[in-house]
C-alpha cells in the first residue's frame, strides 16, 4: 500500500482540498483508495467530499473502549474510495498521547488498499510530524506567498530534527543534548541542521549512520497551490533550494495548481470540483498529479525516488505546466465571452479586483521585508 499523508506549515492553502479530489481521481483509475481525516480538532474533509456529516470517526474510535477500527471505515458515493472520518468534536482531541498516535498508525498501516491518503492538520506537533513521516514521500502543500513557503519550509525543519531524535538512542549524551535544544524553543528556531549533523557525526557515528540511512531515502513531494501566474512557480525554485542547503532534504515537484474560482461554486454545491467541472484548470491539474503519482507509484515505498525520477526534471515539467495551464486559463475566459456567459464589464471589475489584490500584495511584501531588514542586528 502507498501511504500520501499530505502537510503543510500554514493551514488553509489546499490540503483538504487536494486530499479528497486527489483520492476521488485515484479511486476513477482504478485504485482501491482509504482516505483519513487527520486534522484532528479541525476535520472538515467530510464537508469536500460532500458526505453527510459523520457519527463515528477517529475520536470515537479512541474514546469509546472495545471499539472496533473497521467500523469507522465507510464506504463512500466515489468508486473504489473508503473513508475515515475525524471528529473535530471530541475535546482534546487534537493533542492525541504518544500511544493513541501509535495505535492509529498501527490500524492505518494494516488497512487493505492500494493507496492510503492522509488529511493532516497544519502546523508541526508531534502527532503531525509522526504521521508524516509514515512515508518517505509526504506531499509538502504551500502557496506562493511568503508566510506559506516559509512555513512550509519550517515544517520541513520540524520533519529534519524529528528524524534526527528518531535515530538517537535514548539515554545517551546525543539524546540529554537534543533534549535541551528541544526544551529551549529559540535554540530550536536557530539550529543549523548541517552543523548539528557534523556535531553528531562526530560524537556519535552510529546515530548519523543510523539518521543517514533513512534521510538518504526521504524525498517529500510539493505541490504549490492557488498560483495567479507563471511566475509564481519561481517560489518552488526557491523553497527546494532552501531545503537543499539547510536541510539537505531534496523534494520532488508534483505539480501547479492555478487558483480556480470554480471552487468556491462546487463547494456550494457540495460537489468535489473534480466531480462538478473535471474540465476546470483545478480538476486537470489534480488528475495531471494523480498520474504523476500513479506513474512512480509503482516503486517500492523504500526505492530511492533519485533513479526513478530526475527531481530537476520535475521542476522543469511545472514550470511547463504553470505556462500551458496559464494560457488554458485565459483561453477558458475567452470562450466565455464569446458564448456572452462573460460580458466585457465582468471582465473589467475582474481586473479591477485583480489589481487591487496586487497592490495590497505589493503592501504586504513591502511590510514583511522592512520587518525581516529590522529584525537583522
Ligand atoms: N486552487 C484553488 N482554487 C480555489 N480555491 C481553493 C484552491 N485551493 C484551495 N482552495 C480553497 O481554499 C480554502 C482552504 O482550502 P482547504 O483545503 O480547506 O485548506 P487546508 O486543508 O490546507 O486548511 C477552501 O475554501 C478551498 O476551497
Ligand atoms: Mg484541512
Amino acid at each position: 500500500m502507498h501511504i500520501i499523508p499530505i502537510a503543510s506549515g500554514k493551514g488553509g492553502v489546499g490540503k483538504s482540498l487536494i486530499a479528497a479530489n486527489l483520492s476521488i481521481a485515484l479511486g476513477q483509475a482504478g485504485k482501491r483508495v482509504c482516505l483519513a481525516d487527520l486534522d484532528l480538532g479541525g476535520s472538515n474533509l467530510h464537508m469536500i467530499l460532500g458526505t453527510p456529516s459523520p457519527s463515528r470517526g477517529i475520536g470515537t474510535y479512541l474514546s469509546t473502549p472495545n471499539s472496533s477500527f473497521e467500523e469507522i471505515v465507510g464506504e463512500t458515493d466515489y468508486e473504489n474510495l473508503s473513508f475515515i472520518p475525524g471528529d473535530a468534536e471530541i475535546p482534546g482531541i487534537a493533542n492525541l498521547q504518544a500511544g493513541q498516535r501509535n495505535k492509529i498508525i498501527r490500524k492505518l498501516i494494516g488497512l487493505q488498499a492500494d493507496y492510503l491518503v492522509l488529511d493532516l492538520g497544519a502546523g508541526t506537533n508531534f502527532n503531525i510530524l509522526d504521521f508524516f513521516l509514515i512515508s518517505n514521500k509526504g506531499i509538502i502543500i504551500t502557496t506562493p506567498t511568503p508566510t506559506a513557503t516559509v512555513n512550509a519550509y519550517l515544517f520541513l525543519k520540524n520533519v529534519a530534527f524529528r528524524q534526527i531524535t528518531a535515530a538517537v538512542k535514548k539515554d545517551s549524551a546525543t539524546a540529554d543534548f537534543l533534549d535541551r535544544l528541544k526544551r529551549d524553543g529559540t535554540a530550536l528556531q536557530r539550529v543549523y541542521i548541517p552543523k548539528l549533523l557534523e556535531h553528531i557525526k562526530a560524537a556519535d557515528p552510529g546515530t548519523y549512520a543510523a539518521y543517514l540511512g533513512r534521510a538518504s531515502r526521504f524525498h517529500p513531494r510539493l505541490i504549490l497551490n492557488m498560483l495567479e501566474n507563471p511566475d509564481d512557480t519561481e517560489k518552488a525554485n526557491k523553497l527546494r533550494r532552501s531545503c537543499q542547503q539547510y536541510l539537505d532534504i531534496d523534494m520532488e515537484h508534483l505539480g501547479v495548481i492555478y487558483r480556480d474560482d470554480l471552487q468556491d461554486t462546487a463547494l456550494r454545491s457540495r460537489l468535489p470540483i473534480i466531480l462538478y467541472k473535471p474540465q476546470s484548470v483545478l480538476a486537470q491539474a489534480i488528475y495531471r498529479i494523480a498520474d504523476k503519482i500513479i506513474q512512480s507509484g509503482d516503486s517500492a515505498e523504500d526505492e530511492d525516488v533519485d533513479v526513478l525520477v530526475d527531481l530537476d526534471e520535475s521542476y522543469q515539467n511545472a514550470e511547463a505546466e504553470a505556462s500551458a495551464d496559464f494560457a488554458a486559463k485565459l483561453g477558458y475566459l475567452e470562450e466565455l465571452m464569446q458564448a456572452g456567459a462573460l460580458s466585457m464589464g465582468d471582465l473589467i471589475e475582474t481586473v479591477k479586483t485583480q489589481q487591487l489584490e496586487i497592490n495590497h500584495l505589493k503592501k504586504e511584501n513591502r511590510l514583511l521585508k522592512s520587518k525581516i531588514l529590522k529584525s537583522i542586528p
